[in-house]
């Protein structure tokens, strides 16, 4: 009996242990150039949140006010599956503040009995959720445009590939740089022949594991349908091009998992748009 208490004393330490070790605030800075960014443009500083699961680190609201961003996107589970929204809710209220908030859904935020009740306070605070649609964003006398597209797992679809053409069969052209926010980045190559001119994904918690010099361990168990993704996940973290297509994928915010982050510490990313002469 003694020895089983001492082994459960040490793996629950070690668990702990491992669990804190990479439990902080880490910042990516990318810089993207196109010359369809307008020169309005050049600057303009994009933060990007995601997978914050309610679980919101200490130092985010300051890291991202040092960033000071011109807007602050979401890419989907500002909330959890469970538990209160509600400081999920108040952090975005303090985050507009610094600047608007444009969201797109994940898994955990539409498997929530109640996400229409969150969403309806996060339009009431003046936080803009894409649906399937787009927001122009204009500065001084130019415009990009923002899309996005809801997480395609989490309502009544059947069938994946046709939810996603019907969904972005609904997105309008617009003739300048588009930016497009999505969840699941392990569908990204659905996109890649998209007119996106920089793709912001999340999902995937930098693949919870990271093997330096190899990659991301699993991708989260809502993925695992797509039997390529279960370990080792393509698109686990990081930046990607396809032909005209930037990529980037946010190792997320939160850290809900049982699988410690090891390697692989919460992630803010700060994206600074470019404007490229011909
Ligand atoms: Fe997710």
């Amino acid at each position: 009996m003694k020895n089983i208490l001492k082994t459960a004393t040490v793996l629950g330490g070690a668990y702990v242990l491992l669990k804190g070790l990479d439990d902080t605030l880490e910042i990516t800075n990318y810089e993207i150039s196109s010359h369809k960014i307008p020169a309005d443009f050049d600057g303009f500083k994009i933060v990007q949140i995601s997978d914050i699961h309610s679980d919101i680190v200490e130092g985010l609201f300051d890291a991202i006010k040092n960033e000071q961003p011109d807007i602050i996107v979401s890419t989907g589970d500002l909330v959890h599956h469970d538990g209160d929204y509600k400081k999920s809710l108040d952090f975005c209220r303090e985050l507009l503040s610094l600047a608007p908030i444009y969201a797109v859904t994940g898994n955990h935020d539409l498997w929530r009995g109640d996400y229409k009740d969150f969403e309806r306070e996060l339009w009431d605070i003046g936080v803009y959720t894409l649906h399937s649609n787009n927001v122009i964003i204009h500065r001084k006398s130019s415009a990009i445009s923002l899309y996005g597209i809801d997480d395609p797992l989490s309502v009544t679809t059947k069938n994946i590939n046709s939810f996603l053409d019907k969904e972005a069969s609904k997105l309008k052209p617009f003739d300048g740089y588009k930016i497009f926010l999505f969840h699941r980045a392990n569908w990204l190559d659905y996109f890649k022949d998209y007119d996106f001119d920089l793709i912001l994904s999340g999902h995937m918690h930098g693949g919870q594991l990271r093997i330096p010099g190899v990659g991301g361990f699993v991708a989260p168990r809502s993925s695992w349908s797509d039997k390529n993704s279960m370990l080792f996940p393509k698109y686990f973290g990081g930046y990607y091009e396809f032909a005209d297509t930037k990529m980037i994928v946010s190792r997320g915010l939160g850290n809900p998992m049982i699988i410690p982050r090891i390697f692989n510490r919460r992630e803010l990313v700060s994206i600074t748009l470019k404007h490229k002469e011909i």
